[in-house]
């Protein structure tokens, strides 16, 4: 057999069937290159051309010292805003380009997917909305947006519930307080009672150790599986030789946890269903859950929907506040300007139109997600070969042809610090800017094209309220953190050593 002539001739058939392949997709894209006058980047990054190996050593430094951010807009400024990298194996272009961002998000969105997210996110989010690319994807949108289309989607007797209870955890004399570690706390309980119509109070347990109590141990169980999710993509293709049995424990006790609610909101469903034909209304609280499941009754499909919300809405919340607290204890003028526009309200609890009438407020909160996007990163992966718009040629203003296989990476951290874009004072945390600033595509915290984030107006609500609520409460705040902001970055971007502060009672 060894010197069979029709092993000669298998082997030849398929080297030219090999080669063929190669020499057609060559012409093609050879083609596809010329039509769409693409011409290459010559800025790289790694010089191991193979694995990439540098990439990774570098990145894993930058990680370890809490550096990644800023080592990666110095590259930008040394490479220029758009170039080529490696991930392993995997080509990379990194970009901080807006009509190359709005080209991979909007204009060319069905050229790209996730890529390999499901890998490192599926075990806790199985295939819901925040992990779900094409039709699967379309789906959820489809399924959860009618969700948050309500105007007033937020419950501000909620926000006020919780902000009270986050309250009692600040001391009144002086005395420093980590503001960071409640608003982890604030957006947990007010996003669980949201979504599943059930609070897991942590702001009323913080400090205790019951080990026993169900809520506190999912609160404990879902961080760490969030943070297991960094580890997983650390690890790549070698997280299946992981022991981690404490991260599937942490994954089993959240969907346990959560399966509760579904139950409970089937059960809602069933009644209501039952009321309606008896011709009866049921009290018309809005509650996520309880939607969810007028539409679906598939138990695992509302579970998995509901803890990718609660992942995508509650870090972020509390990383926008916390990073935007940072700031502003280091800078008494601008609490004071806060102060001054709260005081309109003479002291009373705002309503939603007068939250949206708070000009300073808002542009507070805009300039934090402009300097400290919470989410900094992003990356989307090409299922066919296309093109960006600029990136290519000796000056990158020529269009750059992206092979099918490609993660183009893109950095809101590093475009929204662009000297070209917002000036010589990027660095700078500058409400007043917001006067006159009317970004587009360059201004990215919340992602644009269809999968722009559906949670953008809650945010925004609760962080607004619990700005007004505070800088109602007291009527100084000051920095006791010497130290310049550094970068806490999991999946989102917090401070990493908390928001210190002292804060004088009005
Ligand atoms: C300051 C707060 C927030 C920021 C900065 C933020 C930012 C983002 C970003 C950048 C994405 C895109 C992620 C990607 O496609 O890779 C996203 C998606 C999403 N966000 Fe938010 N988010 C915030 C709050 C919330 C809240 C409070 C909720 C829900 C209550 C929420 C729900 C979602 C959902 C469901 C998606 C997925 C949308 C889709 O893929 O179609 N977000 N968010």
């Amino acid at each position: 057999m060894a010197n069979s002539p029709l092993l000669y001739i298998v082997a030849g058939a398929a080297l030219s069937y090999f080669l063929y392949t190669r020499i057609a997709l060559y012409l093609a894209r050879q083609r596809f290159i010329k039509q769409n006058g693409c011409q290459p980047c010559t800025a790289r990054f790694h010089k191991d051309p193979i694995l990439g190996l540098d990439v990774m050593k570098v990145m894993n430094y930058n990680s370890k010292h809490h550096i990644a951010l800023q080592e990666n807009r110095k590259r930008f400024q040394t490479l220029g805003n758009t170039f080529h990298s490696k991930m392993i194996t995997m080509p990379v272009i990194a970009t901080c380009e807006p009509e190359n961002i709005k080209t991979v998000l909007s204009l060319k969105f069905k050229d790209y997917s996730f890529g390999h997210r499901q890998a490192a996110m599926g075990p806790l989010l199985g295939h819901g909305i925040f992990n779900a690319d094409g039709e699967r994807w379309a789906n959820s949108r489809h399924l959860l947006r009618p969700n948050f289309a309500r105007d007033q989607v937020a419950d501000l007797d909620a926000f006020e519930h919780h902000f009270k209870m986050m309250m009692k955890h600040i001391p009144r004399d002086g005395t420093t307080v980590d503001l960071q570690e409640l608003f982890f706390c604030l957006t947990i309980d007010s996003a669980t009672e949201f979504l599943f119509n059930h609070s897991t109070n942590s702001l009323r347990m913080l400090g205790q150790d019951d080990n026993s109590n169900e809520d506190m141990i999912f609160g404990k169980a879902f961080n760490f599986a969030q943070s297991d999710i960094t580890a997983r993509f650390r690890y790549g293709p070698l997280n299946r030789f992981r022991n981690n049995k404490k991260g599937e424990e942490a994954i089993r006790i959240c969907h346990t946890y959560i399966e509760k609610f579904v139950d409970d909101a089937l059960q809602f469903r069933q009644e209501l269903d039952v009321e309606k034909k008896a011709g009866a209304g049921k009290d018309e609280k809005y509650y996520f859950i309880q939607e969810v499941a007028k539409q679906t009754t598939d138990k695992k499909r509302i579970r998995e929907e509901l803890i990718n919300i609660l992942l995508a809405g509650r870090d972020t919340t509390a990383s926008l506040l916390s990073n935007m607290f940072f700031q502003i204890a280091k800078k008494p003028e601008i609490y004071q300007k806060l102060r001054d526009e709260v005081a309109l309200l003479e002291g009373r609890t705002p309503t939603y139109e007068e939250l949206r009438n708070l000009k300073y407020v808002k542009w507070c909160l805009n300039e934090s997600l402009r300097t400290h996007p919470v989410v900094p990163g992003n990356s989307r992966y090409a299922i066919r070969d296309t093109v960006l718009p600029l990136g290519g040629g000796p000056d990158g203003k020529q269009p750059l042809f992206v092979p099918k296989g490609t993660t183009v990476g893109y950095s809101p951290y590093t475009m929204h610090r662009r000297h070209d874009l917002y000036g010589p004072d990027a660095d700078e945390y500058k409400p007043e800017r917001w006067e006159t600033l009317r970004p587009g595509w360059e201004y990215l915290p919340f992602n644009g094209g269809p999968r722009i984030c559906l949670g953008q107006q809650y945010a925004l609500t609760e962080a607004s309220y619990v700005t007004v609520r505070l800088v109602q409460e007291f009527k100084t705040m000051e920095s006791r953190d010497a130290g310049e902001w550094q970068e806490g970055l999991t999946l989102t971007c917090c401070s990493l050593n908390g928001v210190k502060v002292c804060l004088t009672p009005s």
